[in-house]
């Protein structure tokens, strides 16, 4: 037997009991006539103690000489500790040695297995299961385990049944790149893997599933974030005879229970905000409603006046900054040349200290009277105490970099805290598109969604207006879920595609068997899917979501452990049909 209990079980109720403990020795501590070792495994530390006057004659010796990791398996008896230590559940006791054996020896590891690691991101990375040791990366792993678990339970309670679908199969368009798979059975043909399983999940409504879900692997070739990775997990949900209404609800539902689960906490009803809304107020369609800060228009305040860089501007747009009228000269200098970075990408910056004395002070103070600067701080919802930071220029990009400060400065401000939750959903997103390099129109969400009733005209005048019915769930300003109500009926999916820039052969190359599936009875449908690993990394108070994931790849899209992606030999290349290129 290896264990009669793991390190994490004992207790004071437990001393004098014989047990059998394995595990890793985690630390040494040799004082001559004494020496404590703690023994980890998963569910916590025990402390063993050998000593001249107890333990049988050579183990103490042995002991002492036991290196970090060694793999060891002990009997002893619970006793009691002489002095408590009341940061770990087993600090009442000890355990007495009486046998020691080694299973097995451990080299020393390339860092150290604390919870403060001396070891950096690239070397974790390499030895990643050393790095699984640790307890922040393990109990995220165990979060992620229990939010999984009850995600299939409340689905499956309500009704929905999880199906496996493909991994080889044919371009599902998301808007990334495809991951390939050249077949060998084929030569000279790919399987592509799938970027979600979003045609195969409507082909369960076709074949009459009905409530589907799936904890599902999905591969997007794209450049990678800290919350992108090019293999990462959805939630992937459908429901057939259903109005973005009963989504909604449905999936509300699911996040309520996640939050009232995993952190004992009662929701109320999820605000919803349109797209637009949430780019006037936001400047961004994933807004974190966690804090105010919302976006203050000034073009009509702003504009009457002799400066030409407001004058010439489509947007003014301006947000109050709790406490910033007491930054110095020099930290609104830096706060310009943060705006500034390329990244960012602002011209520049005008600012509105809000003083104490009910006065305003300006960078624009030539152009602007303490009447113009009061309307602004009213427009802002700026009070006596904030900084009104004002940007302007196209609109597009004034509000992306308004957006960015906003974040920017919440972060600072420590406005975005991490066991606060703000869900919200954000609706009516337009359809479509428009792609500023080749102008013409793709689809926002994907091609099977639906757009607004009574909008299907507008497609033909207005393509950029067409509004769909399409979602966001969003939480803490990331995009956790998305989705839509689908295009049940062929020729308005026909239509879709035409309008999305396919000729009709392309269509039924790609789409084929989705249109003709469409031919025999398609229940109105929708659904939606959630990014496990981010919803699991904001629920658990965090932004990276590579920290949830067992072997996530590093931000070129490698995994160092086992070194891929990696060249092929001549040999196998061959038998795939494949050339290089030199
Ligand atoms: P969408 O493309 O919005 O929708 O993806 C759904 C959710 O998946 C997460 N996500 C990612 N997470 C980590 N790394 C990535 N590279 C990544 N890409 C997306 C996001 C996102 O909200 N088939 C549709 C869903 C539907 O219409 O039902 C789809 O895949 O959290």
């Amino acid at each position: 037997m290896y264990r009669s209990n793991t390190c994490g079980a004992l207790r004071a109720s437990n001393i004098n009991s014989e047990v059998v403990l394995s595990g890793w020795v985690h630390k040494v501590r040799d004082k001559g006539f004494v020496v404590w070792i703690d023994l980890r495994d998963r569910y916590g530390i025990t402390q063993l103690v050998l000593d001249q006057d107890r333990t049988p004659k050579g183990l103490l010796e042995e002991a002492r000489e036991l290196g970090r990791e060694t793999v060891i398996h002990i009997k002893g008896q619970v006793i009691e500790r002489a002095s408590k230590n009341p940061n770990i559940p087993t600090g009442d006791i000890e355990v007495l040695v009486q046998e020691l054996q080694v299973l097995n020896e451990s080299i020393l590891p390339p860092f150290t297995i604390e919870d403060e690691t001396d070891g950096g991101e690239d070397i974790r990375m390499k030895y990643r299961y050393l790095d699984i040791r640790r307890n922040p990366v393990k109990d995220n792993l165990i979060f992620r385990h229990k939010v999984t678990m009850e995600v299939r339970k409340y689905l499956s309670d309500e009704g929905f049944i999880e199906v496996e679908t493909p991994y080889l199969i044919k371009s599902t368009p998301e808007g990334a790149r495809d991951f390939l798979v050249p077949s060998r059975m084929n030569e000279g043909q790919f399987y592509a893997l799938p970027q979600s399983p979003q045609t195969f999940k409507q082909l369960l409504m076709v074949g009459g599933m009905d409530k589907y879900f799936q904890i599902v692997k999905c591969f997007r070739d794209e450049d990678l974030r800290a919350d992108r990775q090019p293999e990462f997990t959805q939630i992937d949900c459908e429901m057939a005879f259903v109005e973005q209404e009963d989504i909604l609800n449905a999936f509300e539902g699911l996040t309520k229970h996640l939050l009232k689960e995993v952190h004992g906490i009662d929701s109320g009803d999820f605000p919803r905000i349109t797209f637009d809304e949430a780019m006037q107020k936001y400047g961004n369609d994933k807004p974190d409603i966690r804090f105010g800060m919302e976006f203050g228009e000034l073009n009509s305040v702003a504009q009457h006046k002799d400066f030409n860089v407001f004058n010439s501007a489509e947007l003014v747009v301006g947000i109050a900054v709790p406490g910033g009228a007491s930054y110095t000269r020099k930290e609104i200098d830096k706060l310009i040349d943060w705006v500034k970075r390329p990244q960012v990408g602002a011209k520049g910056m005008v600012y509105v200290k809000c003083n104490e004395d009910g006065s305003y002070k300006s960078s624009v103070d030539k152009f602007y009277d303490q009447e113009d600067l009061a309307k602004w701080a009213e427009v802002t919802q700026a009070t006596t105490g904030d900084l009104i930071c004002v940007l302007s220029g196209n609109t597009g990009e004034t509000r992306a970099q308004l957006s960015a400060l906003r974040m920017e400065l919440a972060e600072r401000l420590g406005l975005r805290k991490p066991n606060e939750f703000a869900p919200l959903w954000v609706i009516d997103f337009p359809l479509l598109e428009l792609d500023g390099e080749t102008g013409t129109y793709h689809a926002m969400h994907h091609p099977f969604t639906s757009p607004k009733p009574g909008q299907l005209e507008l497609l033909e005048t207005n393509p950029g207006d067409v509004k769909a019915n399409a979602y966001d769930l969003v939480l803490n300003g990331n995009e956790i879920g998305g989705g839509s109500i689908r295009i049940h009926d062929k020729e308005i999916q026909a239509t879709m595609f035409k309008h999305l820039g396919f000729t009709p052969e392309e269509a039924r190359e790609q789409f084929g068997f989705l249109m003709d599936a469409f031919q025999y009875g398609a229940p109105p449908h929708g659904g939606i899917a959630f990014g496990l690993d981010r919803l699991v990394s904001i629920l658990g108070g965090q932004e990276t979501i590579r920290d949830f994931i067992a072997f996530p790849k590093n931000n070129s899209g490698r995994d160092v452990m086992i070194d891929a992606p990696a060249t092929i030999d001549d040999e196998q290349l061959k038998e795939l049909g494949l050339k290089l290129m030199s």
